[in-house]
């Protein structure tokens, strides 16, 4: 089986275990688990689990967890909701489950590569949405729509989106639903960094709430801060959580039981877990904002959800050649543009601890005042 490598992930493997300031992460400051123990209330958590037996536990998830997973939309119940191993297990069971070769795709690009590289592997026929600065890094419906042909089977957006931290609103969600709606198609939206809004007015519907066609993925690695849980979920009606579930048989039997109860813990205490996540982003986001104001070589389109943000730089240099000079002169991590097709722009994340960031980003202002 063909598949293109993802640039990404190798990009991070080869640098991030050694780097003094990670600013390439896309998480929100991951928790210890005696912080998360603490938070949660339940520092006894490992003494109660003694007498748990380590058997495969369910298959599908915990009733507990699905149970705390569906009250974070308004129309799901436990049955319309898969666990997975992280967002990119439950990306990739649906991918998996719906298409077969001469499908038509649809993807936004750029993307978290999985998004259209993984269909393009099964022989779909994937067509590339253009999200475009100019756009402020939004789909064009219009677009879509032309898109569209009598083989389309799945459109995939990823709304907060990776790299740009662009926010796709009810609306721009709604008449996307309504294209996938009249395609025939189902439309896969991958939720994993929802509820990281920059500004606190904001607020985004599920587009599971919105859609009988839509399935979504959801993540514990960003806004939950428990990436290495590596438990993420599918949400959506109770006929396609079937179809994933039948082909999920071959690749997961179940998750960790401890993990899941981890996950489920989290879940229950995400009014405290959110809390402290959009304290930090949003903190860490006006940091950024200053910092590219008083840049001359940066310029961006705010990001305004997640905690990744797609800066433009004006160097005659390589994203990837900028990158590298970074990391061995200034101990510095941030993601080039070409790792998502994107000549001349860098990711940053900016979820890390603030005095991570803010040291970053003073040793990124030396390294381009010495290309001046
Ligand atoms: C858009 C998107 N989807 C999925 C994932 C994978 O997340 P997880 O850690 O839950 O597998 C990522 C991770 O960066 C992502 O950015």
């Amino acid at each position: 089986m063909k598949v293109d490598t993802f640039l990404v992930e190798r990009f991070m493997d080869a640098y991030e275990n050694d780097v003094e300031l990670n600013l390439a992460e896309t998480c929100v400051d991951p928790f210890t688990l005696g912080e998360f123990l603490s938070l949660t209330g339940r520092e006894a958590f490992f003494e109660e689990l003694k007498g748990v037996q380590l058997t495969y536990g369910s298959i599908e998830g915990s009733l507990n967890l699905r149970r705390e997973l569906a009250n974070l939309y308004e129309t799901v119940t436990p049955e319309n909701i898969l666990v997975a191993g992280g967002a990119i297990g439950a990306n990739f069971l649906v991918f998996y489950s719906f298409v077969e070769p001469q499908d038509t795709v649809i993807s936004i690009f750029p993307a978290y590569q999985q998004l259209y590289s993984v269909a393009k592997s099964l022989g779909a026929n994937v067509k590339l949405l253009s999200l475009r600065e100019d756009n402020k890094w939004l789909p064009d419906v219009d677009k879509l729509a032309e898109l569209v042909d009598d083989r389309t089977k799945l459109i995939v957006i990823n709304n907060p989106h990776n790299p740009t931290g662009s926010l796709i609103d009810t609306d721009l969600l709604k008449k996307i639903c309504s294209i996938a709606e009249e395609a025939g198609a189902y439309l896969l939206c991958d939720e994993s960094y929802r509820g990281l809004y920059v500004d606190q007015k904001d607020f985004v519907p599920s587009a599971v709430d919105l859609s009988k066609n839509a399935i979504v993925t959801g993540s514990f690695s960003k806004a939950f801060s428990l990436t290495g849980l590596r438990l993420g979920w599918i949400a959506s009606n109770t006929k396609i959580i079937e179809e994933c579930r039948r082909h999920r048989d071959y690749t997961t039997i179940s998750n960790g039981m401890i993990d899941d109860s981890l996950a489920a813990l989290a879940v229950k205490h995400a009014d405290r877990i959110y809390a402290r996540s959009l304290k930090i982003i949003r903190t860490n986001h006006q940091i950024l904002s200053r910092y590219i104001e008083n840049e001359p070589l940066i310029s961006w389109i705010p990001s305004r959800a997640g905690s990744i943000a797609f800066l433009r730089y004006n160097l005659e240099l390589s994203s990837e050649d900028l990158c590298v000079r970074l990391i061995k002169d200034k101990g510095t991590f941030l993601v080039p543009g070409s790792c998502f097709g994107m000549e001349g722009f860098l990711r940053i994340g900016y979820g890390c601890k603030t005095e991570v960031l803010e040291a970053g980003l003073s040793r990124f202002k030396d390294f381009l005042n010495s290309y001046h």
